[in-house]
């Protein structure tokens, strides 16, 4: 790995001159970002797992601080109060040490009147930055569109430092999924494909950017699957595998599809995806409208589905139709950074505004144009989704799709083929491909 002190100092300056523009836009003097604290359970005495916010991490790596608050002031080293509370319940985070706290003025504090001495005494002049339940008396997050907006747009341009913690959030994935891809073969139910992934990985659920989304056969059709079966099923057709690692708060953001042997037919539609998906991340390249590549995968879903005797119509005519959104209900893909879904992907300028995803595609979730150092994740899938299915019968159009194919095709669920991949000034890096070759091959 680089020198992550030399590449945290850099990291800090970049995102303190972002601070300073985000500062004057709101008329503040001070930033303030809570670490976030835990949720309670509604009628309990029990916490929600606790998650620091986004905005944090970007400062700082730290991700087990939970009360825990960073303080901006331009022109002045930044401050974290580190929350280290008096509790024999629990473990209370260690004393902060590592490669970014020469960087900071670290200020323990072990209570609510600890960090209230801390806390600026004029909460008007501060950009507070967090949710009610992080509020210290007076001092309540109030959260400043202007000052919102400046750090969330640039924060699609990752640091060399948050670029190094991806790739490593990637190594770890890729990990992992070949444990999970193992674990597949070995017959394995969903539940024991995902506690594969989560010992390989050797993080705990809470620390998953997202919850892992593992669906055998028929259960890759429903996007965001959450259920783990304890059972194997009678016969492993097919794994859809969406899942991610996390290093230092940052997250990745992989999938991989698997045929059994004996499923030629659907890995010969695995096979075109990977070309169709080889094509498409290619194209992270500085100038690229986001919304014309999600638009280019549709008409290779297209032309993939004509290709394989699914659809018997024109490319042209099942795009301009949305009958490949029957397939391909989902955006291409996102920005990716401390949010999984990263924050901004619609901004149109540092001040705001909103770039809307083409007529008809709702899901995309990032309209921006590429441009060196944005991480995106690129994404296309093809499902076999019932209800979408149904709904396509029921149309004009469905007279073009070949049912009896379609409906066989039923029992494999779907296919995504998710890398993260950066744009740079020339050829784009793809972390997660690099990754999986430097894993040890099995
Ligand atoms: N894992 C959710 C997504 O791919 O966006
Ligand atoms: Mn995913
Ligand atoms: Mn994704």
């Amino acid at each position: 790995m680089s020198d992550l002190a030399s590449l945290y100092a850099n990291h800090l300056a970049t995102i303190c001159r972002h601070a300073d523009a985000a500062l004057a836009a709101a008329h503040c003097d001070t930033l303030a970002i809570a670490a976030g604290r835990p949720l309670p359970k509604f009628q309990d005495d029990q916490d929600f797992a606790y998650v620091a916010h986004p905005c944090f991490k970007y400062w700082l790596p730290v991700t087990h601080a939970p009360g825990s608050w960073l303080l901006y002031t331009p022109g002045k080293k930044p401050r974290v109060l580190y929350m280290q509370p008096r509790d024999y319940w629990h473990a209370v985070p260690e004393a902060p040490s590592g490669y970014w706290v020469d960087h900071v003025d670290v200020v323990p504090v072990h209570s609510i009147e600890d960090l209230a001495a801390e806390l600026p005494t004029d909460a008007t002049r501060c950009a507070i930055i967090g949710q009610p339940q992080d509020a210290v008396g007076a001092f309540v997050p109030n959260n400043p569109e202007p000052t919102l907006n400046h750090l969330a747009y640039h924060r699609a341009w990752k640091t060399p430092y948050e670029q190094e913690l991806m790739r490593e959030a990637n190594r770890i994935g890729t990990r992992a999924h070949r444990a999970a891809r193992d674990a597949f073969n070995a017959g394995q139910s969903e539940f024991g494909i995902h506690m594969a992934f989560l010992a390989a990985a050797v993080l705990t659920e809470p620390e998953l950017p997202y919850g892992s989304i593992v669906a055998l056969n028929e259960h890759g059709a429903t996007l965001h699957y959450q259920e783990f079966d304890r059972t194997a099923p009678a016969q492993h057709r097919s794994l859809l595998i969406d899942a991610g690692a996390t290093h230092a708060g940052y997250a990745s953001d992989i999938t991989r599809t698997y045929a059994s042997p004996a499923a030629g037919e659907f890995q010969a539609l695995i096979d075109g995806m990977e070309a169709n998906q080889k094509q498409l991340r290619e194209r992270v390249v500085p100038g690229q409208d986001y919304r014309e590549l999600h638009l280019e995968a549709h008409r290779l879903v297209a032309e993939l589905l004509i290709a394989q005797d699914f659809l018997h119509m024109s490319a042209d005519e099942a795009v301009a139709s949305h009958v490949t959104s029957t397939f391909f209900p989902h955006g291409l893909g996102h920005l990716i950074g401390a949010n999984v879904h990263d924050v901004a992907g619609f901004q149109a300028s540092p001040e705001g505004g909103r770039i809307e995803q083409p007529e008809g595609h709702p899901f995309l979730r990032l309209t921006r144009t590429l441009s060196p150092g944005m991480i995106t994740t690129i994404e296309p899938g093809v499902y076999f989704s019932p209800m979408l299915l149904d709904e396509l019968k029921a149309k004009p159009e469905g007279k073009h799709v070949n049912w009896a194919k379609v409906d066989h095709f039923r029992q494999y669920g779907g296919i995504r083929i998710e890398d993260n991949v950066l744009c740079t000034n020339g050829a784009p890096e793809n972390l997660t491909r690099d990754a999986f070759a430097a894993q040890p091959r099995t």
